[in-house]
């Protein structure tokens, strides 16, 4: 049995118009999961995984940001993070950074490089 071309093909993480701004989604690429921050133009993508406890960040879907919605937070434990680069500026995890995926926006599309 061959396998769909599709399978071979880069595929978007998300449409930009997915994103909120600011917002924050949850994502699944190649069986890894990823989140994605938008704050205007800036969009970055992380792995789901807090450097404290190596666990998912999000307790309910695709909220990754604290109230202000300017910094990432941590549901358990309530690190909070850098939108920009992933640094953690306070809680248990201070100056631990979260894994950056470099990423970039074509034809209104998010993509991994
Ligand atoms: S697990 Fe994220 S701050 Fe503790």
């Amino acid at each position: 049995m061959t396998q769909p071309i599709d399978d071979f093909l880069p595929q978007p993480l998300c449409r930009l118009d997915e994103l909120a701004d600011p917002g924050s989604k949850g994502l699944m690429h190649q069986g890894q999961a990823l989140f994605a921050v938008r704050q205007g133009d800036q969009v970055t993508v992380f792995e789901n995984r807090c450097p404290h406890r190596g666990i998912p960040l999000e307790w309910v879907q695709d909220q990754f940001l604290d109230s202000s919605e300017r910094l990432i937070q941590c549901a358990t434990h309530g690190a909070l993070f850098l939108p920009e680069n992933g640094e953690c500026v306070a809680g248990p995890c201070a100056g631990a950074y979260l894994t950056a995926r470099p990423c970039h926006i074509s034809n209104g599309q998010l993509w991994l490089d």
